[in-house]
């Protein structure tokens, strides 16, 4: 079978499972993602998986091992989306795995491991701002303050037993411009950048747009949009630092009204936590002298930080090896993305693997794959579970 050809295929399928038609977008618990996880879920038991949806909505196809008391490898990605998704982010990682394994078997592999292949629900973090519910609920993570931001309180019981886990191993697409500088279908990667998401409020006063004197105002969006362009000034200053603010809201939002609240989603991110850390701070003390001069009230709220995580070395490099031996040059590349191995980093040793993206293009419909390069990512996954194999054999 062309596991590459029908891995595209699928991508193509789901990719029609959405809350918003004529667009991809899959949030956490939304009717789209349980249509996708009962479509997905058809697919593993296609692939003789035994299938479940756990409390946090994740999908996990387990192959059972034949030898008793084995313990289990993780395979994965996520299968929610951003607003207006391509149909690669994360899908393709899922997918890569069903196929894989499905080869695996084809070949009639034996494993002295179990291995569970998790579609997980929540990696954009688009619904509660919030990234990693489904593999933070998965890990045992999730805090006091994120059970009060979300609705499904029950996502706790999602939670698994840490000594269950050998590893995590997931293939997702680069997202960015260097496999095709390199010209290679695949990269190694080393770690995951951290991230500091925030919500930030400027609080002013709403007035008639045609009667307050200009230098009578307090436009809580005018303060917001200086605030803005100061995250982009500071970010652009620092070499490694990344940071967006990717929505904003100004209340009540009329075209006469002068807005009397504004928010804003922040979204800091590096590899280097302590450089991360520092750019929040420094933006807090921006945000505080915008508002102070121009009469405003500002709130900062934190909503998620996760550090940067290293992949394992031993998992590494065994999938630069299963690169190695396709005759290609083992490119080593660090991930500016989040993904759900920085959440299960907390719970076993995680790695990783990027395809190639048609110019890096992504959190945008025209995400594109090769099925070739697909089909290269789905070998090296199959070879580094049988590479694995031998190691715990
Ligand atoms: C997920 O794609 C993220 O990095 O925000
Ligand atoms: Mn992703
Ligand atoms: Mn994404």
């Amino acid at each position: 079978m062309n596991f590459a050809r029908l891995l595209m295929e699928r991508c193509d399928e789901l990719g029609a499972i959405t809350d918003e038609p004529g667009r991809i977008t899959r949030t956490f618990a939304s009717p789209a993602m349980r249509r996708a996880n009962k479509l997905v879920g058809a697919w593993m038991r296609e692939a003789g998986l035994q299938v479940r949806e756990d409390a946090a909505f994740n999908l996990i196809g387990r192959w059972n091992s034949t030898q008793r008391g084995a313990k289990t490898f993780l395979l994965g990605s996520h299968l929610d989306t951003v607003r207006d998704a391509g149909r690669y982010d994360g899908p393709l990682g899922v997918l890569t795995a069903i196929a894989a394994v499905q080869s695996l078997k084809a070949r009639g592999v034996v494993l002295p491991f179990n291995v569970e292949i998790v579609g997980f629900s929540d990696e954009e973090g688009v619904r509660y701002q919030t990234a990693y519910l489904g593999s933070r609920a998965f890990a045992g993570t999730l805090t006091a303050a994120d059970l009060a931001r979300i609705e499904e309180k029950q996502i706790v019981k999602a939670r698994r037993n840490h000594k269950e886990f050998l590893g995590y191993a997931e293939v997702h697409i680069e997202q960015g411009p260097v496999l095709e500088k390199h010209n290679l279908p695949v990269a190694v990667v080393t770690a995951i950048a951290g991230q500091s998401r925030l919500r930030v409020e400027f609080h002013g006063t709403a007035g008639h747009a045609g009667t307050v004197p200009m230098p009578m105002r307090h436009d809580a969006l005018a303060g917001a949009a200086e605030f803005i362009l100061a995250v982009e000034s500071l970010a652009k200053s620092k070499s490694g630092l990344v940071a967006t603010v990717g929505k904003i809201e100004a209340m009540p939002g009329a075209s006469n009204v002068i807005s009397g609240k504004t928010a804003l989603t922040l979204d800091v991110r590096d590899q280097q936590d302590a450089r991360r850390l520092a750019a929040v701070k420094a933006l807090r003390a921006k945000a505080g002298a915008i508002a102070k001069r121009r009469g405003l009230k500002l709130t900062w709220t934190p909503v998620q930080q996760t550090a940067a995580v290293q992949c394992d070395k031993t998992l590494t490099r065994i999938f630069s090896k299963c690169v190695a031996r396709r005759g290609l040059t083992v490119l080593k590349l660090p991930s500016g993305a989040g993904h759900d191995g920085a959440a299960l980093a907390a719970m076993c040793p995680v790695a990783m693997l990027f395809v190639r993206c048609k110019g890096g293009i992504s959190h945008n419909p025209a995400e594109s794959v090769k099925a070739a390069d697909a089909g290269v990512g789905v070998a090296v996954l199959a070879e580094f579970v049988e590479r694995l194999a031998k190691e715990y054999a």
